[in-house]
């Protein structure tokens, strides 16, 4: 059943967080199924704009149709990631996403609110749900000065003008966390003194955290051992995110990890079966990785086991 993120967001505030994940294939599709099931979680299947480019943007929407079909019990959202204002409006004139995000937060801030607000208000006479992002993930060194780095990160004031005026639903922050497998080149971590900035000027908001992939050591030193070369590839420690959603965070966003699972999976697989050359042999192994994956995931977000309560106060 496709829901909205806002519903979802309800039932988490303060306890747990949804777990917000990226899929492009088939596979992923099945394994985020099966392994979301497993866990009795509900979660946020996104789609980036890459993503909807891979094949076309109707094939994976037919997959998620089919996957709602094969799997009637599953609760979800169907999220547009990191959006710009033409792909926004597009899915939301296809009337298949429950949320879409609208990224400006490149642009200036007054710019940046003008954009979401256009947004928000084509979104909202459909009763789809607007994520919107303020400040800069990523490149937050360890050699910049201290004030430097801060600005990349997001205001709390500005924080709660960018709500008040643009009346989206969440706000991606940005508090020390990068995408892909190489965060935190030194010794920062997550910035929950900023979070809880914010979520003092914006009580009972839902805050979102991207780039929130664990990048575990022992994935990586499978891929390398199989002939991959991630050295240094580091991410965020899964047992703070409990932590986060203590503090407002109800999504957490993991695209990394599960491409670390495709990536050991098939390094290991065509490695050690050299004379194989059935791809559905691999996707079989990947498929029930990747559902472990989310499963062991939805643990650490809290998310695991909230389906029935959520199913009965809908
Ligand atoms: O934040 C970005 C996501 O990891 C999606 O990545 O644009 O390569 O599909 P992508
Ligand atoms: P990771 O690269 O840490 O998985 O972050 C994904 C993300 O934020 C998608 O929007
Ligand atoms: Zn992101």
């Amino acid at each position: 059943m496709i829901v909205t993120t806002k519903k979802l967001f309800e039932f988490a505030y303060g306890k747990y967080a949804i777990g917000a994940y990226n899929i492009n294939n088939l596979e992923q599709i099945m394994g985020l199924f099966h392994g979301n099931l497993d866990s009795k979680a509900p979660f946020i299947i996104q789609i980036s704009k890459g993503a909807r480019s891979y094949t076309d943007k109707h094939m994976l929407e037919a997959m998620i149709r089919a996957a709602d079909e094969i799997f009637p019990d599953a609760i979800f959202a169907v999220h547009l990631d990191h959006g710009d204002e033409q792909t926004c409006y597009d899915c939301i004139k296809s009337g298949f996403y429950s949320s879409v995000m609208i990224d400006a937060s490149n642009e200036p801030f007054e710019e940046n609110i003008a954009i979401t607000k256009r947004v928000v208000d084509a979104a909202h006479t459909k009763n789809i749900v607007v994520e919107a992002e303020l400040g800069q993930l990523g490149g937050v060194e360890e050699h910049v000065a201290v004030n430097e780095a801060d600005a990349k990160l997001t205001d709390p004031d500005q924080a709660k003008e960018f709500v008040d005026r643009t009346g989206i639903d969440s706000l991606a922050c940005a508090i020390g966390t990068s995408h892909g497998a190489f965060k935190f080149s030194g010794t920062q971590g997550l910035r929950f003194d900023v979070l809880a900035e914010i979520q003092k000027r914006l009580p009972g908001f839902p805050l979102v955290m991207h780039g929130s992939s664990s990048v575990p050591q022992e994935e990586v030193a499978r891929i390398n051992a199989a002939g991959g070369n991630l050295k240094g590839a580091k991410g965020v420690d899964a047992n703070q995110f409990k932590k986060a959603a203590t503090l407002g965070v109800t999504k957490i966003n993991i695209d990394t990890d599960g491409r670390l699972v495709w990536t050991r999976v098939h390094r290991e697989y065509f490695r050690d079966h050299p004379e194989v050359f059935d791809l559905r042999l691999p996707g079989k192994v990947f498929m029930s990785e990747y559902a472990k994956f989310i499963a062991e995931k939805n643990e650490k977000l809290g998310s695991a086991g909230q389906i029935d309560f959520i199913r009965k106060h809908l």
